[in-house]
């Protein structure tokens, strides 16, 4: 299987020997019996629908191996906690805010060493890079404000040094941008988003260039640390997995048009969306994803106050936090992040759903007026 659209549909799809089911069933199971054709003895350690996902991710990625998890966070946290006491760790400084607190509030009293820089700046990356440098952590398009990394030039970097790259692809999802093709060693997913696809379920995933010592250590923090997604988010996401290029397709094509009307609006100062010829990450996003994404930030003329406003006025556009589901979501970002937001009071993120195009556009034309 070489086709992302076939491999969405087609990995991990093992018909049910006992009833020959084409969709498989759900296993609530949280014992086995031992001596199964699965090896299977406990659902921490592993379940046949978690099984079934993680072929079906490390296909989709191009890895070696896919490790769950149930959220996006427990996913990061789980390569972060492969690290060792006194290792040296390069933040991008627009990564997501709870990678950002994970690390700051939380690993430090670890002994985690860490740096913030951008990472669109790669002389600062070089920079920053110490003799206990183990892991540099990038996230493109980042959220909220999209900044575009150059995933191979970072790479690059990180393996001069000895480090290794992660990239958080979330925003991107596999179908966009072949992040461990590009150079990552390893790919986290928060499956929450655009995997999921229908916003019910959380979930995450790590996944590996290489099935190394490295990954060794995040996939026994899987099983004993435990947290693990339940059998039912597996098949879920898995059947959410199923219409991932599709959706992709749509939220592109809806984002894209979204983009270009906020931009000519008067009510409008910038619109972050990678797709637009003038945003800084423009040709390097060209060269690395095969599209710009569902993900649009906006500031609106009229600081917090009037974005406060908006996000209350969009009627189609629900106003909830998260993103990547089929239907559209708005948010007042800066609030959200807490005290040690970075974000422009101003600023709206945007999850541009699937509805019709003519809807969505003419719900933002009178929640600007
Ligand atoms: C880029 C990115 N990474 C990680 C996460 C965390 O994922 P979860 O909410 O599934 O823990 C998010 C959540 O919004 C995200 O946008």
């Amino acid at each position: 299987m070489k086709n992302i659209e076939t491999i969405a549909i087609q990995a991990g799809r093992n018909p049910d020997s006992a009833t020959g089911a084409v969709m498989p069933p759900i296993h609530l199971s949280s014992t086995y019996i031992r001596g199964n054709d699965g090896d299977f003895v406990y659902s921490r350690s592993d379940n046949p629908n978690r099984r079934a996902l993680e072929e079906c991710l490390a296909m989709l990625e191009g890895g070696a191996g896919a490790i769950t998890f149930a959220s996006g966070m427990a996913a990061v946290a789980g390569v972060f906690q492969a690290l060792s006491k006194g290792d040296h760790v390069i933040l991008a400084d627009d990564t997501y805010f709870g990678v950002r607190e994970l690390v700051t509030i939380q690993l430090v009293r670890w002994g985690l060493e860490y740096s913030m820089v951008d990472m669109t700046d790669l002389d600062a990356v070089k920079a920053a890079i110490k003799p206990n440098t183990r892991l540099l952590w990038a996230e493109t398009p980042s959220n909220p404000m999209l900044k575009i990394t150059d995933i191979s030039a970072i790479a690059d970097i990180a393996h001069e040094s000895g480090a290794i790259l992660g990239v958080d692809g979330t925003w991107a999802t596999p179908m966009l941008q072949p992040a461990l093709e590009l150079g990552a060693d390893v790919v986290v997913h928060s499956t929450t988003k655009y995997l999921g696809g229908h916003s019910d379920l959380t979930g995450g995933v790590i996944i590996t260039r290489e099935e190394d010592s490295f990954y060794e250590l995040m996939r026994f923090n899987q099983a004993i640390g435990g947290g693990v997604p339940s059998g039912f988010d597996c098949w879920l996401l898995l059947r959410g997995i199923r219409t991932l290029p599709f959706r992709m397709r749509g939220h592109c094509a809806n984002a894209m048009q979204l983009a270009r009307f906020l931009a000519d609006h008067p009510a409008v100062h910038t619109v972050y969306y990678p797709g637009l010829e003038s945003h800084p990450g423009h040709d390097i996003a060209k060269r690395q994803m095969k599209d710009f994404g569902g993900m649009l930030s906006v500031r609106v003329n009229g600081g917090g106050e009037m974005a406060d406003k908006v996000a209350g006025a969009t009627k189609i556009f629900a106003r909830a936090t998260s993103l990547g589901g089929v239907e559209s979501l708005i948010e007042h970002r800066a609030p959200v992040e807490g005290e040690t937001t970075q974000t422009p009071m101003d600023l709206l993120r945007v999850s541009v759903g699937l509805e019709h195009i003519d809807d969505l556009l003419a719900d933002f034309a009178q929640a600007l007026n």
